[in-house]
Parts: structure tokens; sequence; C-alpha cells
């Protein structure tokens, strides 16, 4: 006999309505942490004489039995893994015993704390996998300094570049995903244990006793907040919406970059597919499957947000259907982050395809122009009218021609204001363009080198602040392990 429905309810559903409503195939994601909030639970309750040490002991034992069975052993016709587990715990241990368990909480709370513990795993692993793309940019970025390439606006060719000032570039993007994961990972380590259905409860239960053996930082003291929120969720969510979005435009680039037409980069076989027909393509499928996952991804925020919009509070039953989208965003988002890194890392690069592209498109135009400022010391809008003029004739621009159009355009030539033949060849160096950008944050050698130790030092940062966090809770979980094991 169903433990839940038999009170109140005198009729089984069938299988087509327990389909539907049922949670447990997303549940196996949280398994394990029930089995854990379950514990804590329990300890406190002991702990408070709200149960008898010798049925912790028992209900300890049971659950021991039913980690180690896995969910597997649950009988699947319960609507979800909490009841599961409470009936699978009274068939062993008897009513009397198991039946006590569930004072004091609801299966609203529990859920929402089985989400809390699992999704703060995710994102410490999320984080580290994240990291490790950076280091891979850095460590490609040290060895391009001086690799010279065509930098883009609107993908036309703007001005020279190198090759690490655009992996730095990306390398900065995902330094700021990771401070987003952190503040992420703050809201959703709290603990909303003992907000029970929302009320809380009369028991004289202990909610900080819990959020310590759970490791978690804080609890969430409204109760009615504590059920209804699934706004960590959603933050994480955004989170890996923005990351995606910024794998989607790097991916973006490795397909334009490993065309004919660029030629810049050669994607390892093992990030290429090939055609059923054309025997000769390598094709960037991994890259471009990254870029679709980004608009699947960010349905799945749509969809939870649009979930949560109209509901009142407290707890709805809506929100279990909320919880698949967050486990498919961050199965999704960990994948992509990994594909990125060893895409990134196995890549061949083609230095001088990247070399000869600087000539094409006239991409030392903004450097004449702002010489003709420096050395004839005209207005920059004048000697943007000079020089784009120039580009539409699409000649080679020299002195002559330069004095020729200055004379139609400001009735002086520029030699007379200090011109020299060198300094438009100087000007129209690519190489010479990218040294001279050499203020902050500029692609100059010297300044991309600056910018790089920085980077790693954030890293080196990023990475502490991962360990400190996965210490804190192999040291909650190794505690709990221990203050069980003390009553058995
Ligand atoms: N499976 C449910 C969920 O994911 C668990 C909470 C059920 N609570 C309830 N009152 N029916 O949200």
């Amino acid at each position: 006999m169903n433990i839940l429905r038999r009170g109140r309810l005198a009729v089984v559903p069938g299988e087509d309505i327990m389909r539907f409503t049922s949670s447990m195939e997303a549940d196996k994601r949280i398994f394990y942490a029930d089995v854990e909030v379950d514990k804590a639970h329990v300890v406190m309750l002991t702990e408070q004489s709200i149960i008898k040490e010798v049925e912790c002991s028992s209900i300890l034992r049971g659950l021991d039995k039913i980690q180690k069975d896995g969910i597997s052993a649950l009988d699947t016709s319960y609507e979800d893994v909490h009841i599961a587990l409470e009936a699978r715990l009274i068939e062993m241990v008897g009513e009397d015993i198991g039946g006590r368990m569930h004072s004091g909480r609801s299966r609203n709370d529990e859920v929402a704390t089985c989400i809390r513990l699992t999704l703060r795993v995710e994102l410490l692993n999320l984080m580290g996998e994240v990291a490790n793309l950076i280091a891979t940019l850095i460590k490609i970025a040290v060895k391009h300094h001086e690799t010279i390439m065509p930098g883009y606006t609107h993908t036309q060719h703007a001005q020279p570049t190198t090759l690490a000032h655009n992996l730095l570039a990306h390398a900065n993007a995902f330094i700021r995903d990771i401070s987003r994961i952190k503040a992420a990972y703050v809201c959703t380590n709290q603990n909303p244990l003992g907000a029970a259905a929302f009320a809380s409860t009369g028991f004289s239960i202990n909610r900080e006793r819990t959020t310590e053996l759970l490791g978690f930082d804080s609890t969430i003291e409204n109760s009615m907040d504590a059920v209804s929120t699934r706004d960590f969720m959603i933050e994480s969510m955004s989170c890996f919406s923005n990351i995606m979005t910024n794998l989607s435009r790097m991916a973006e680039e490795l397909i334009l970059w490993s065309t004919s037409e660029f030629g810049f980069i050669e994607l390892n076989d093992r990030y290429s597919s090939t055609s059923s027909i054309m025997p000769q393509k390598k094709n960037p499928d991994i890259a471009e499957l990254m870029r679709a996952k980004t608009g699947t991804l960010n349905g799945s925020l749509i969809s939870v947000l649009t979930i949560c919009k109209g509901l009142p509070y407290s707890y709805n039953r809506d929100l279990q259907e909320a919880t698949p989208h967050l486990w498919r965003s961050v199965d999704t988002v960990r994948a992509s982050v990994r594909m990125a890194d060893g895409m990134i890392g196995t890549m061949g690069i083609k230095k001088e395809n990247m070399k000869k592209a600087t000539n094409i498109g006239f991409m030392t135009a903004t450097e004449l122009a702002d010489v003709l400022v420096r050395n004839a010391d005209i207005p920059f809008r004048t000697a943007h009218h000079i020089v784009g003029s120039i580009a539409k004739k699409g000649t080679t621009p020299t002195l002559a021609i330069l004095d020729e159009l200055s004379s139609r355009i400001i009735h002086e030539k520029l030699s007379d204001r200090g011109l020299s033949g060198k300094s438009i060849r100087d000007a129209l160096d690519p190489m010479n363009n990218v040294k001279k950008r050499n203020i902050k944050g500029g692609p100059a050698p010297r300044e991309t080198k600056r910018q790089l130790t920085f980077a790693n030092k954030k890293l080196s940062k990023i990475r502490k602040d991962i360990d400190i966090f996965n210490r804190q809770r192999d040291k909650a979980s190794d505690k709990l392990e221990k203050i069980c094991k003390e009553h058995l």
C-alpha cells in the first residue's frame, strides 16, 4: 500500500498518470544528496530529543544500506525519490521507527535542499573546467605575442592585432564567468531545510545544526522564501548562458578561421567530422554543436523563468518541472567547456597565413590617419577624410599622393606641415601598428605579456578559491559521516 496516498486518496492512478506526475527520472541526480539530507536531519532530530537514540541508529543503518543499493532498488511506482526512499526505509526498519524520519520537514524543503547540494558540486566542477580552459588559452597565448593577424569589426578587416591579444580577450571573458559562478555558488550554498511545507514546524528542530552538518554557508531564514524560491537556479543558469555565449562566439571564430578563405587554423581530427559524400571534407562539427547547444541552453533558462514567473508562494508542483532543465543545462555547459578546452589546446596555427592576411584590406589606415594628426598637426576628422579618399582610390599611399589630396581638401601640402615619406612607410607596416599600441590593454607584445601575467595571477586566485570551497564541502561531509558512525 502506497504510504503517501493511503490516507487521503482512495484510487491508485494509472501508469499514464504516474508517468505524467513522476520526477523519478530527474531525481536520479539528487539520490545521494537525498540520503545525505536524511542523515543530517535524523542526527539533528536525535540531538534535539525528537527521536530516540535507538531509532536514530536503526534509521541510519537503513539509510546506509539504501545508499549502497542505489536508486535502482527503490520502488519506482512512487512519484518521487523522497517518498520512494522513505517507503523503502519503512519496509526495512518498520513504520514505528522509519516512519519517524519525516518529522518536522516536508518534501518541499527536502527537494530544495537536495537540488542545492547537488548543484553546488556541479558549480565547483564547472569552475574547475572553466579554469582549465583559461589555462589553455594562456598557454597558447604565451607563444603568440608576436603572431600578427587581422583584427575584425563587422567581420571586415579592421586593424592588425596578434593571436595573443585575441586569446587573452577570450580568457578575460571566462575569468568574469568564473566570478559569476562564484556568486551563484554563494546564493546556492544556503540551507532551506527546516522550512518544512512553508510554515516551518512546531517541533523544536535546530536549523543551524543541519546547515552545519550539510556544509552550507548559512540558513535561509524565512521558511516561506526557503521553499518557494528557485532564484539560485535561475542565477546559475544565467551564468551558464553567459558562458555558452562566450563559448559560442569563440566557436564561431574557430569555424571561420578553419575555412579555406581564412586558413588561420586547422582543428585536430579528433574535433572534426567528415562528409558521407564529399571525401575531402573536414568539418568543425564540435564547434558547430557548441554554437547550437547555446540556443538549447538559452531555451532552458527561458523555460525556468517562465515556469516560475506566475507561481503564487509557496511551493507549487510546477517547480518540479524546472529541475530537469537545470541538470540538462549544467551537463551541456560543462561538456562544452571541456570541448572548447580540447579544441583550442590541439588546434594547428598557421602563422604565415595570418601574417599574409594582414596585408589585405588596408588595415593600417587608422595608424596612417593618426600619423597625419601627429606629424602634420591636422585634426583627426580631416586625416580620416584624406586617408578615406586614398582607400576609395585603392592606391598605395605615398607622400606625393597625400600632398595632392591634402592640397585639394585643406589647400595645403602635408609635407609642408612636417610629414615625411619615412613616417608614412612606418605607418603602413602592420607589425609597427601593433607595437605602437602599447597602452594598457593594447595588442603590443610588451603589453600582452603584462596582460598575460595578470591573467595568470587571477587564475591562481581562482584555483585557490575552488580549493577552499571543495575543502569546506569535503570537511562537512566527512564530519557528517563520522557523526553518523557515532550514532550506529
Ligand atoms: N518531486 C517534487 C519536486 O521536484 C518534490 C516535492 C514534492 N512536494 C509536493 N508537495 N508534492 O518538486
